[in-house]
């Protein structure tokens, strides 16, 4: 079978593709809140201790293990640990993949719908009133059609990425798509920087506050930094098993890392230059990304090109992240089960849409 296995191109397209997956809604939106409330500093460097001792590990382990046996993981750890329970560790990442890709892509079609609505100057009306845009979101989110058509087209958009294969699919889309959030994101930590008071957003990120900094930040930390590297869902065992069993993995694994630690800090630093700047308030969660910057972009000069940028890399962020967990699902039926590319990723990312509706 690993004859005819699918493989990358080149070692930058591969890099590219697994930074795409590790760089995702957890960096954008939810690394900033969190180093924001849990001790500024304090949190990020526990946070940058998590990722070396425990993310550089797991994550060179399980990109060795995909490409040692050319397979996705309940494959992978069926031939490693033949009539052993670790193969159900891999039918537990299918599982939690199908979970995670419900959510995730309806939150890729909030993006998505944000990046229209931006572009369209849809957030001059909720300039400096985060209470409408609140409650504009409310309206979206609660009303029945137009949240169901954006998280099936960005669904739609995953199964046509991923149809088209690892080399000309995901591989090709990610070498676009990776350029082009780190282009845009640098973009907007220069705007935030230059605004008057920025640095007060860094001071909010990078001061470190010891006090604010509890156990359960710890485990905020740990948590999180197996969700922002994609691992212990096979993720990375399944791009693994796409490299050739004699390309090198060690340098890939620290760009990929480090491609992932930079884009969240610098999403921090674009974040909250901005709300501090504005004086706005830096309230967590959905609550940030969603009330607050639409917001405040329109307030400032060419507030429409800012507002569409950033919400353009967030649906960048977050398409690449879910073409990776689909890949998941996909992958165990074309290796496991002998479907085709084309059956397995329609079937499934259909499913995943339909549970993502409800
Ligand atoms: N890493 C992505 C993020 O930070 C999300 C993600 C993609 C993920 N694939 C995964 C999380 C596998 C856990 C497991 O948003």
């Amino acid at each position: 079978m690993s004859n005819n296995r699918e493989h990358w191109g080149s070692r930058v397209g591969f890099i590219f593709a697994a930074a795409g997956s590790a760089v995702g809604l957890g960096n954008i939106w939810k690394f900033p809140h969190m180093a924001g409330q849990n001790g500024g500093a304090a949190f990020t460097l526990i946070y940058l201790i998590c990722i070396l001792l425990v993310g550089v590990p797991i994550v060179i382990a399980e990109f060795a293990i995909g490409r040692k046996t050319q397979l996705s993981p309940v494959g992978a750890f069926k031939k490693l640990a033949p009539d052993s329970w670790w193969k159900n560790v891999g039918y537990l990442g299918v599982a939690s993949a199908f979970v995670i890709l419900s959510f995730y892509s309806v939150v890729g079609g909030w993006t998505l719908r944000y990046t229209f609505v931006a572009i369209s100057g849809g957030f001059e009306a909720m300039a400096g009133n985060p209470v409408l845009a609140k409650e504009l979101f409310g309206d979206f989110v609660s009303s029945t059609w137009n949240p169901l058509f954006w998280h099936l087209i960005f669904i739609g958009l995953c199964i046509w990425i991923i149809v088209n294969g690892v080399k000309y699919g995901i591989e090709r889309w990610s070498k676009i798509m990776m350029p082009a959030i780190i282009i845009i994101l640098i973009m907007l930590v220069i705007r935030g920087l230059t605004l008057k008071n920025g640095m007060l957003g860094l001071e909010f990120l990078f001061k470190p506050k010891f006090s604010d900094l509890t156990a359960n930040s710890v485990v905020l930390a740990l948590g999180h930094s197996f969700f922002t590297l994609s691992l212990g869902m096979g993720t990375m065992i399944t791009y693994g098993s796409y490299l050739k069993k004699d390309q090198n993995l060690l340098s890939s694994a620290f760009w990929v890392i480090f491609l992932d630690t930079a884009i969240a800090m610098l999403a921090g630093i674009a974040i909250f230059t901005t709300v501090f700047a504005l004086g706005a308030d830096p309230a967590g969660g959905a609550g940030l990304i969603f009330h607050v910057l639409p917001s405040i972009f329109s307030q400032l000069p060419g507030g429409i090109i800012w507002g569409t940028l950033f919400f353009f890399l967030l649906f960048l962020a977050a398409l690449t992240s879910a073409i990776s967990i689909l890949e998941v699902v996909t992958a165990y039926f074309i290796d496991q089960k002998g479907w085709s590319r084309a059956k397995a990723t329609v079937t499934f990312g259909g499913v995943a849409a339909a549970v993502g509706i409800f």
